[in-house]
């Protein structure tokens, strides 16, 4: 029988972990925190849904179509096709199981019709990873690894066969799968879990896999000034308008959408009218706020702030990194034993620009598809990739150097070549792995001299018809040899 190691238990390695114990495998999962519960990460956190063709007047092709559209260029097709079809049937199982899914279909910004399942409201996040924890809970084929943070891959014969833990501990597998979350935690303040640094990018690389796309990080536009508090995109979507210090919904200036415009160009709107003075956000006519956001209601209380009655100050932070692990439809990256779900993953279909709500619903998918396939012995057939390579040197592993603020300020909202320089020269002495993330960016942000999705280039600000190609990057010093 096969052993399947799953790192990580937000959405996507819980359903790593179910597919592969279905298929036959015994799994062991494991996470940093002593229970699954304990283990906090950007999943609980998620406050938009899951977005699927269910609707009446929808359909998987929409749904491909919008995802493709989103992604400025970069996302592949028929990774869009195969989420929408398979995500569909996904969520369909999902509610079916009896998933406690709020009545009726959302619409979101870029999604052409009503297709977000929503759970306790504003909480979709934390209604799908209490659901799916108490389904492993009760799978008799998941072991459960707590206390567990990932140190390095275990290769032998050029395959990864376990990992190394940080207390000097070895899990081994006949393969492993890595969910262990994105990057945005690099930066100063995000909405994601703080401690998502990229640890298993930088592993997955360090022993010798393919990344791509890790020069786009998708900044929210709404979050509490100061704070890391998401303010979903749903509340414009209800009406909440944008307005600097003089009550005036600057965003029109700049695009006829105004608050329903793409998260990139709200971003960059809010960004440059916080030169002037304070960005508010004003729901106060918006109807019955605490029932429809019921967690951002608490939040701001918490606060001191009551959102039916005051404006709330907001600022953008980053919310959701694109880039990673470069894999196939299956989870499959470029070495061979390595799996990788989830916002640790390259999967290609966010391109420059991830659509609203589609990473609950992809963690769903590859998820399941990656649990399978780690369940069955057969030939690896690598990830078919093409476009720029470039050579990374990461700096040795060590304690994590302070690297946000230098990533804050070469790699925010709008970008220059000369920041990005500085970005890289201020990285050259820290190691660790914010440092290491730091660098496969800037590189990244560097070679792409043009403006597209998440990545504005202020000294190149149009799109570049001839660089609508993914970057893709490889480790050089820094690789661990086992
Ligand atoms: C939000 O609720 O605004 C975020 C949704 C998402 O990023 O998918």
């Amino acid at each position: 029988m096969r052993h399947v190691v799953v790192l990580g238990s937000g959405a996507a390695g819980l359903a790593a972990a179910l597919g592969a114990a279905r298929a036959g495998a015994e799994v062991t999962l494991a996470y940093p925190g002593e229970g699954i519960d304990a283990s906090p990460g950007s999943t609980q956190l998620a406050q938009g849904g899951i977005a699927a063709a269910l609707g009446p007047g929808d359909s998987p092709e929409a749904h491909a179509l919008d995802t493709v559209a989103a992604g400025a260029g970069l996302v592949d097709k028929r990774a869009a096709e195969h989420l929408a079809r398979r995500g569909a049937g996904e969520v369909e199982a999902l509610l079916a199981a009896g998933f406690p899914a709020d009545p009726g279909l959302s619409l979101e910004a870029a999604h052409r019709v009503a297709r977000i399942v929503h759970a306790g409201g504003d909480r979709t996040g934390a209604a799908l990873h209490r659901f799916l924890a108490g389904r492993v809970l009760e799978e008799p084929r998941i072991r459960h690894a707590p206390g567990t943070r990932l140190r390095s891959l275990v290769l032998r014969d050029g395959t990864v066969a376990g990992l190394d833990t940080a207390d000097g501990t070895r899990l081994t597998g006949d393969a492993v799968v890595l969910a262990t979350g994105g990057y945005c935690g690099v930066y100063p303040r995000s909405t994601g879990a703080p401690g998502a640094i990229g640890t298993g990018i930088v592993a997955a690389a360090r022993a010798g896999a393919l990344l791509a796309d890790m020069e786009f990080v998708q900044f929210h536009p709404t979050v509490l000034e100061g704070t890391g508090h998401l303010i979903s995109e749903a509340v414009r979507g209800a009406g909440a308008h944008l307005v600097d210090g003089e009550g005036r919904r600057f965003l029109f200036d700049t695009d006829p959408r105004g608050e329903l415009a793409p998260r990139d160009v709200v971003s960059a709107g809010v960004c440059r009218a916080l030169d002037a003075g304070p960005v508010w956000l004003d729901a106060r006519h918006v109807p019955d706020l605490p029932g429809a956001f019921p967690g951002i209601t608490a939040r701001l209380a918490e606060a001191g702030i009551d959102w039916t009655r005051q404006l709330v100050p907001v600022a953008p932070a980053a919310h959701y990194s694109m880039g990673g692990v470069v894999t196939d439809l299956s989870g499959r990256t470029t070495l061979p034993g390595l799996y990788a779900v989830g916002e640790v993953a390259r999967t290609g279909v966010r391109g420059a620009n991830r659509l609203a709500s589609n990473s609950l619903l992809e963690a769903l998918v590859f998820g399941a598809a990656a649990g399978e396939a780690s369940a069955s012995a057969g030939e690896w057939v690598a990830p078919a990739v093409s476009g720029e390579f470039l050579d990374v040197a990461l700096p040795g592993p060590g304690p994590d150097g302070d690297a946000r603020d230098a990533i804050a300020a070469g790699l925010g909202v709008e970008r220059t070549g000369e920041g990005i320089v500085r970005t890289l020269a201020a990285l050259d002495g820290p190691g660790g792995d914010a440092a290491s993330i730091g660098r496969l960016m800037a590189a990244a942000a560097q070679s792409r001299t043009e403006s597209r999705g998440a990545h504005r280039r202020l000294d190149h600000p149009d799109t570049d018809p001839a660089q609508a190609r993914p970057i893709l990057l490889r480790a050089t010093e820094g690789v661990t040899t086992c």
